[in-house]
């Protein structure tokens, strides 16, 4: 079934003759948008350069090479001086707590953004290093972000809900001179001290040898009278913390409040060449170790900057929302890049889709006139449970647009969402793209595209997606097999941070001349693309990658465990959940406690959302006559499905009996 809403307004801005991407090159499609931007120095050499195959020598993607610019001068001084958007929102910040808010405009947000790079350049920081960024979901997260890339410094956020132990990984891998963080913020009722696991990261840091010298805390739930609050803000609701703990280290804490009261509002930006790295963001390695995905300057900005416009048709009246955390790449390209590139106001929302309660989101979207609405599957499949009443307490007559990302849609959730929230006039825009992809690659354009419920349809301007079979080779019309593209557009990630060999062995090795997904793909007969999974080790738990390596690695780091399997299994919210087989050291015995320690063992090495669902004793494991387990079978088992298919390779085929006899039910 394919569903098509026309509005006019789109398909005449894309045929118009000032935009017509259907006869133009690449050069001249991203050379046109570049019009816009602002370039300290023109490009000198070619549009776009690459070499996508590595059998003919080292990958790279290089775009308006020899172009110098600055992203936050774009997003900011552009829109203030230029376009004079100056007194338009970017922000409305809707706190966890329903009543603390707060309105921030482009010219408030560009003062502030000054300051702190002028803080920031204070203490030490220079263009090229690199800033780690440890906080909730707050305006000055923004600010901090926009600081770094205005003095020409390299931003790595780390999401807020991961551990001490994840933060270290990261701020040791790309060694940061530098890490912001918050005291404390609250998810629902829950209080999450993140200035004691700040420092516990950093502590880390210094068992492993490596020594960070700065740490700029803001004062978010401790916040004094006098410590003013960026942008105009209705009384905070009143909240005691008593639990709220803020150690505090005068030889390396620095109050953010403090540093920015004597700063000045004004700093030249710092002129970047195009392919200046601009940010690194991990994101999880079917090895274990996450991989710092790297992007540049001008790809990046042009690219999220456009699909942003596209994908949203976004019109200067609209306000648009993304419910992601910023920690994540959805929230850096589509809460802070794309939107402001585009002179966007957006609601950034601390909070939680169930708190209060389950009507919050709708609430937020009849307080702000919300426009357009991106979230991810996994959300719509969590309120989908409470019905339709939660939803129909509030109008939502401003809704244009609803928007999908981070995994599979099912059709029924799908459905519910077209129906249910959108009252079947808002078009559903599907968008697949990844960390590394840096925006949307494959996504319809709103009303211009038909759409297919569970379908992310069809590629954007420039992307050349391809299906593989198994030996690499390409293949056409409806098929199924490895989705891969075959050039590169300007957002795609440059690098894996300091790692380069690492980059091309995960993404270009298997099949030379393409970018690889490590997901798996169907194409009908319409041409339209489906993605059905990864098909490497990774699993997709609520529109998080986790990799089962890593989760594994966490295991065994507890003294009762010899060998950890992790396989995903379906789950009605999450999409997947972990479904975790251990193996256990002679003359442990395996109980309730055991069982807790190693689910907070994992929380505690990687973070709440990597907590095992289950957990299962396995005594044995299946495994080839060579020594290697068949996740295969490990995930039928996790499934109760009893077609095995060929299992002659397996060394002692008894274990799968005792392995299902004693599996974990539902909901144990
Ligand atoms: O498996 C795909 C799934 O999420 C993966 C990328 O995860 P990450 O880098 O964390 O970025 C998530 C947000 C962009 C992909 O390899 N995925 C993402 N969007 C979709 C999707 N799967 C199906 N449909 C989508 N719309």
């Amino acid at each position: 079934m394919s569903i098509n809403i026309v509005s006019c307004k789109h398909l005449n801005y894309l045929l118009s003759a000032s935009f017509n991407p259907f006869c133009l090159c690449p050069a001249e499609f991203w050379g046109d948008i570049a019009k816009d931007f602002f370039w300290k120095t023109k490009h000198t050499g070619q549009f776009l350069d690459y070499n996508f195959d590595v059998t003919k020598g080292e990958i790279f993607i290089k775009f308006m090479e020899g172009a110098s610019t600055n992203i936050c001068y774009n997003v900011l001084d552009r829109n203030v001086h230029e376009r004079k958007l100056g007194e338009n929102v970017a922000f409305y910040w809707e706190g966890n707590e329903p009543g603390d808010e707060l309105t921030v405009t482009y010219r408030e947000l560009l003062q502030r953004v000054c300051q702190f790079a002028n803080v920031l350049k204070s203490q030490g920081v220079k263009k090229g290093d690199r800033v780690s960024i440890y906080m909730p979901m707050v305006v000055e997260l923004v600010v901090a972000m926009l600081a770094c890339v205005r003095i020409g410094a390299v931003h790595s956020i780390v999401f807020a809900g991961f551990s001490a132990e994840s933060l270290c990984e990261r701020i040791m891998d790309s060694q940061c001179s530098l890490l912001i963080t918050a005291d404390g913020f609250y998810r629902g009722d829950k209080l999450i001290n993140l200035k004691l696991l700040a420092d516990e990261a950093l502590q880390k840091c210094r068992d492993k040898g490596f020594s960070i010298q700065r740490c700029i805390m803001l004062k978010h739930l401790s916040k004094e009278a006098d410590e003013t609050p960026l942008g105009s803000r209705s009384p905070p609701a009143k909240r005691s913390c008593p639990d709220l703990q803020v150690p505090w280290n005068p030889e390396v804490d620095l109050c953010w409040h403090t540093l920015v009261r004597g700063a000045s509002d004004e700093c030249e930006p710092e002129w970047c060449d195009s392919e200046d790295p601009l940010f690194i963001l991990y994101t999880s390695g079917s090895t274990g170790k996450p991989k710092g995905v790297l992007h540049t300057v001008s790809g990046y900005m042009l690219y999220t900057a456009t699909t942003f416009k596209l994908v949203f048709d976004h019109q200067p009246d609209d306000v648009y929302w993304c419910t992601a955390d910023i920690g994540w790449i959805t929230g850096h390209s589509y809460i802070t890049y794309g939107p402001l590139a585009n002179g966007a106001t957006s609601v950034l929302f601390e909070g939680l889709p169930t708190y209060p309660d389950v009507s919050r989101m709708w609430e937020i979207v009849d307080k702000y006139h919300v426009t357009s609405f991106y979230t991810a599957p996994t959300a719509i499949r969590l309120l989908m449970k409470y019905g339709r009443e939660p939803v129909q307490k509030y109008k939502r007559e401003s809704l244009k647009i609803l928007g999908t990302v981070g995994e599979p849609i099912n059709p029924e959730a799908w459905h519910w969402y077209y129906t249910v929230v959108g009252e079947k006039r808002c078009p559903i825009v599907d968008t697949f793209w990844q960390t590394e992809t840096g925006g949307h690659v494959l996504t319809p354009l709103p009303a211009a595209t038909p759409m297919k419920p569970g379908s992310a349809t069809l590629p954007f301007f420039g992307v050349v997606p391809a299906i593989l079979n198994e030996s690499g080779e390409e293949l056409e019309g409806p098929s199924e097999g490895y989705l891969v593209f075959k050039q590169p557009w300007p957002g795609v990630m440059r690098t894996v941070y300091g790692n380069q060999q690492r980059f091309e062995t995960t993404y270009f090795k298997k099949f030379p001349g393409y970018y690889v997904t490590g997901d798996g793909c169907r194409r009908d007969e319409d041409g339209y693309y489906w993605i059905t999974g990864r098909i490497d080790d990774m699993l997709n738990v609520s529109g998080h990658l986790l990799s089962t390596a890593e989760v594994e690695s966490a295991l065994m780091e507890h003294k009762s465990v010899s060998e950890a399997a992790v396989v995903g299994r379906p789950h009605p919210v999450k999409g997947e959940s972990l479904y975790c087989f251990v193996t256990l050291t002679d003359g442990v015995t395996y109980n309730r406690t055991l069982e807790a320690e190693l689910k907070k063992q994992v929380r505690e090495k990687i973070g709440a959302i990597a907590t095992p669902d289950y957990i299962q004793n396995a005594p044995g494991l299946p495994k080839t006559r060579s020594g290697k387990i068949m996740r295969r079978v490990l995930r039928k088992i996790a499934c109760d499905e009893r077609d095995l298919g060929d299992i002659s390779t397996l060394a002692d085929s008894s274990v799968v009996e005792q392995l299902f006899q004693n599996r974990c039910r539902m909901g144990v």
